[in-house]
């Protein structure tokens, strides 16, 4: 048999393997430049193998880094609507160097995030990267592309001061120039608002943003540059546009209805429906700044889009974890899963919406074609999280996780 060069060896009591749910005892997992080469059961291990530095994870289980695959690095959740008006994208990555760190203490080694202004998230991913900070693997969206009006446009100003979102776009042409500018400036993916939102002012969470053909023109252009498509959804006619034009997630998903969980079944088209930050914008919302209006669509959207959620796990549809962090405070990411399985699902579909189902959704492989995250298994990333207990048995063990470890080091 082949025997890996390995710079790291962990040791773990228990192992979660996400595809199956299957719990394996005393496993030893082999760690070079980041990546694990081999596990195996402990007892295999020659005497060479435990010589290796070792992370000794033995009275743990061990289960992938989590994935967030909604989330808003740059964006400060005690400064909503007008308050937004003073910060600029320099400021907003400053904000972000904490926000990272803290999201991976969490236990959430990857995240995506889905919308930033002046590319403060891919300055952000690029010094994770170049390890002048701590912070989880960044895949990112650079600047959210929306309509005149649109739920990424600048709205809180009259006319008089000209103010403009970076994203806006009003025709098919428009729109592929600003995935190009996108991709040109680093992002990983891209993200389109296909229907108003809660937080943006003047925007209707039922109405449609972009015509079909604007959306056909977006996913085309993405997918042309390899660019995997998010799209912001709450009402049922841009959902159902938007799935139709292709995109690989729905995000938020609030009011979706059968027909939209046929398409969405049909197509594979991921929902990531984030069902805990309502608790945060009814209950700190107002106190952080959301304006009345934003407080009002939140009462129409909140609790639906759970009674949905449930919908959409009856009915099998692919389902990613995405929280929408940054509306509310970093590092609370995992405060969600306790949500997702009081609203149907089980711990393990919980865990795997954060782990396999994320990575799969995120499309992010290696040289080899295997997913760099959201499994343990060779080829991967050695990121991983360990919990005392059982997390099949108490999901909310993952709210405060005791060791997080990326790329093969412990990073708590
Ligand atoms: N960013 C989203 C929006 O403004 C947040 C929606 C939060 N509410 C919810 N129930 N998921 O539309």
């Amino acid at each position: 048999s082949v025997v890996h060069a390995a710079d790291q060896l962990i040791l773990a009591g228990q192992l979660l393997d996400v595809q199956n749910g299957e719990l394996k005892r005393n496993q030893a997992i082999l760690v070079q430049d980041q990546r694990i080469v081999e596990i195996l059961p402990v007892r295999q291990l020659s005497t060479e193998q435990r010589a290796i530095p070792t992370l000794d994870l033995s009275g743990y289980t061990v289960l992938p880094g989590l994935i967030d695959m909604h989330v808003h690095l740059t964006s400060n959740p005690q400064q909503h609507g007008f308050r937004r008006l003073n910060s600029t994208p320099a400021r907003q990555a400053i904000f972000g160097v904490t926000a990272a760190e803290v999201t991976l203490q969490a236990g959430f080694t990857t995240v995506r995030n889905v919308g930033a202004a002046g590319f403060a998230d891919v300055d952000l991913r690029n010094a994770i990267d170049e390890g002048e900070i701590q912070g989880p693997r960044m895949r990112v969206a650079g600047h959210s592309i929306c309509i005149t009006g649109g739920h990424c446009d600048n709205n809180l100003l009259p006319h008089t001061y000209a103010a403009t979102g970076f994203g806006v776009a009003n025709s098919p042409d428009e729109v592929r120039t600003r995935v190009r500018e996108n991709m040109k400036y680093g992002a990983n993916l891209i993200k389109f608002t296909a229907t108003g939102g809660v937080l943006s002012r003047n925007t209707d969470v039922n109405a449609s943003q972009f015509s079909l053909a604007e959306m056909q023109a977006l996913v085309a252009e993405a997918h042309d540059r390899g660019a995997r498509v998010a799209a912001h959804a709450h009402g049922l006619h841009g959902m159902k546009r938007a799935i139709e034009a292709g995109v690989d997630s729905i995000e938020h998903a609030s009011f979706l209805n059968d027909e939209i969980l046929a398409m969405a079944a049909e197509r594979g088209t991921y929902l990531v429906m984030d069902i805990y930050v309502s608790d945060y914008i009814l209950s700190e919302g107002e106190a952080a700044g959301i304006l009345p209006e934003s407080l009002a669509k939140e009462r129409q959207v909140g609790q639906l889009q759970r009674e949905n959620f449930r919908r959409a796990v009856a009915a099998g549809v692919n389902m990613a974890y995405g929280t929408d962090a940054g509306v509310y405070t970093h590092g609370q990411n995992a405060r969600q899963f306790g949500y997702m399985v009081e609203w149907g699902m089980t711990p393990l579909q919980a865990i795997q919406s954060a782990t396999l189902h994320a990575a799969t959704l995120l499309n992010w492989r290696n040289e080899q074609g295997q997913l760099n995250v959201g499994l343990l298994e060779p080829g991967a990333y050695a990121d991983l999280v360990a919990v005392e207990g059982n997390p099949l048995q108490n999901i909310r063990l993952l709210e405060a996780i005791p060791v997080v470890v990326k790329g093969g080091k412990q990073v708590n």
